[in-house]
């Protein structure tokens, strides 16, 4: 099979790792992909935003699968596209990507079905959020409606920083049409979980749970970035929230999307909160998650191709998926500056002493070839993942592996999955 892998990240380059280990693979694709996917994988100069170059190219080139990584060509109708030439592609189309694009859209949706999840009120015009902001107790979560690159959502402590957040959003449009409509939400107390299903339009099957660290600085300080590490499994999961998680949020998630005939086949991953009442859905991602991938795959027996193709096809009940009973820790070491400005250009060393570490994978994110060396290239530049019998190994065998590159001015955190150790800590305030 010809598979094209889209986007350029850390997860885009555990998917074309764990992929090119199938054995129905014989080409894999990336576009546009970095210095790591390059040595998987063939490299394609097009951006992940060209929609009708990827179709001119998986047809071009009688591309069997392609596998979209990244949330905004999902977003902006890809699926739908390659849908309209034939073409198999995997992801939800542009209406049931809703789920992830539009905020509102699943909120109203939780609220229809009862899904458990932080009161919330939306508002289009900024005078009424402004007033409902003298009344509502603090602290809140002001969220923007549309993608904001994990920006779009602000933790307001008091009046003076919600309002000038939602003058930011509404009236200056710091996130321009994103944020043109906000949510304004109960803050949640509790840990974070990740949960991937893989949705088949009908049925689903679960993929181990994993936890992201989503502050830039150590001690959950700073501020939300893309993701600067995970692990696998989650420590604050196990069976009884499995069966709230079936029964409570995705059963009626399923019954609300039937409802609304929206048929969403791929990858949904409910970012949730445990608080002592239970899962809440924080809000729902239509994709696989970035840097929760790196942890997962890694621990994934089986093989990933024809899970996709189940997704697809509507038979993924029929699907079981085998895992590494290991935990798996990974560490992204990110540019100076990140998630703001930040620098590139800067050679990256060390990259084959740690890949000889067992247990250790690296993936790629910002990276890029240049003649004989690998330079820095984004935000996020590695994701160093390590397999450990216990969540302490896995810890130690990734830092060592970390310790092992280097490139100018590498920021990175030292204490992931850290507080996974320590039990209940309240990871935000
Ligand atoms: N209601 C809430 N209570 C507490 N924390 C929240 C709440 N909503 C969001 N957060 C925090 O903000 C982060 C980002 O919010 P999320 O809804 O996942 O948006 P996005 O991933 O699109 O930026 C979450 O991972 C969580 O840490
Ligand atoms: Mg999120």
């Amino acid at each position: 099979m010809k598979i094209l892998v889209i986007g350029n990240g850390g997860r885009e380059h555990a998917l074309a790792w764990k992929l090119r280990q199938s054995p129905h693979a014989d080409r894999i694709f990336c576009a546009p992909g970095n210095a790591g996917t390059s040595q998987i994988a063939e490299n394609v100069p097009i951006r992940a935003s060209d929609l009708p170059g990827l179709v001119g190219f998986a047809k071009q080139n009688r591309v069997d699968l392609t596998v979209v990584g990244p949330d905004d060509p999902l977003a902006a109708g890809i699926i739908d596209l390659f849908a309209a030439e034939k073409l198999r592609a995997f992801g939800p189309d542009k209406s049931a990507a809703r789920i992830e694009s539009s905020k509102i859209f699943a909120k109203e949706l939780m609220r229809a079905r009862k899904i458990p999840t932080a009161e919330a009120r939306t508002f289009s015009n900024s005078k009424e959020a402004l007033r409902y902001c003298e009344q509502v107790k603090f602290p809140v979560v002001i969220k923007a409606d549309g993608l904001a690159l994990g920006k779009g959502v602000i933790i307001a402590r008091d009046s003076a920083t919600a309002k000038a957040t939602i003058d930011e959003m509404m009236n200056q449009h710091r996130f321009g049409d994103a944020g043109r409509r906000i949510v304004i939400e109960e803050f949640l107390h509790g840990t974070e979980c990740s949960m991937h299903a893989l949705l088949d339009g009908k049925h689903y099957v679960l993929l181990e749970s994993a936890r992201d660290h989503k502050r830039a600085w150590d001690g959950d300080q700073g501020p939300n970035t893309g993701g600067m590490g995970s692990f696998s499994p989650a420590n604050n999961w196990n069976s009884k929230l499995q069966s709230l998680f079936d029964s409570e949020i995705m059963e009626p998630l399923l019954h609300g999307l039937l409802q609304e005939c929206v048929t969403f086949r791929g990858l949904l991953y409910p970012g949730l909160i445990i608080t002592r009442d239970g899962p809440r859905v924080l809000e729902f991602n239509c994709r696989f998650g970035d840097p929760e991938t790196q942890a997962l795959l890694p621990r994934m027996k089986s093989d990933l191709l024809p899970l996709l193709e189940a997704t697809i096809d509507g038979t993924i009940e029929r699907c079981a998926i085998e895992w590494d009973a290991r935990t798996a820790v990974t560490v992204v070491l990110a540019s100076a500056g990140y998630p703001g400005k930040y620098e590139t250009e800067k050679s990256i060393s060390g990259l084959d002493e740690a890949a000889k570490l067992d247990d250790v994978q690296i993936f790629h994110a910002g990276t890029k070839r240049d003649g004989d060396e690998v330079k820095t290239a984004g935000g996020r530049v590695l994701a160093v993942t390590a397999l450990g019998l216990t969540l302490e190994a896995a810890r130690a065998r990734a830092y060592q592996a970390v310790s092992r590159i280097d490139f100018e001015n590498r920021h990175y955190r030292r204490d992931i999955a850290l507080n996974a150790v320590a039990a209940n800590v309240t990871e935000l305030l």
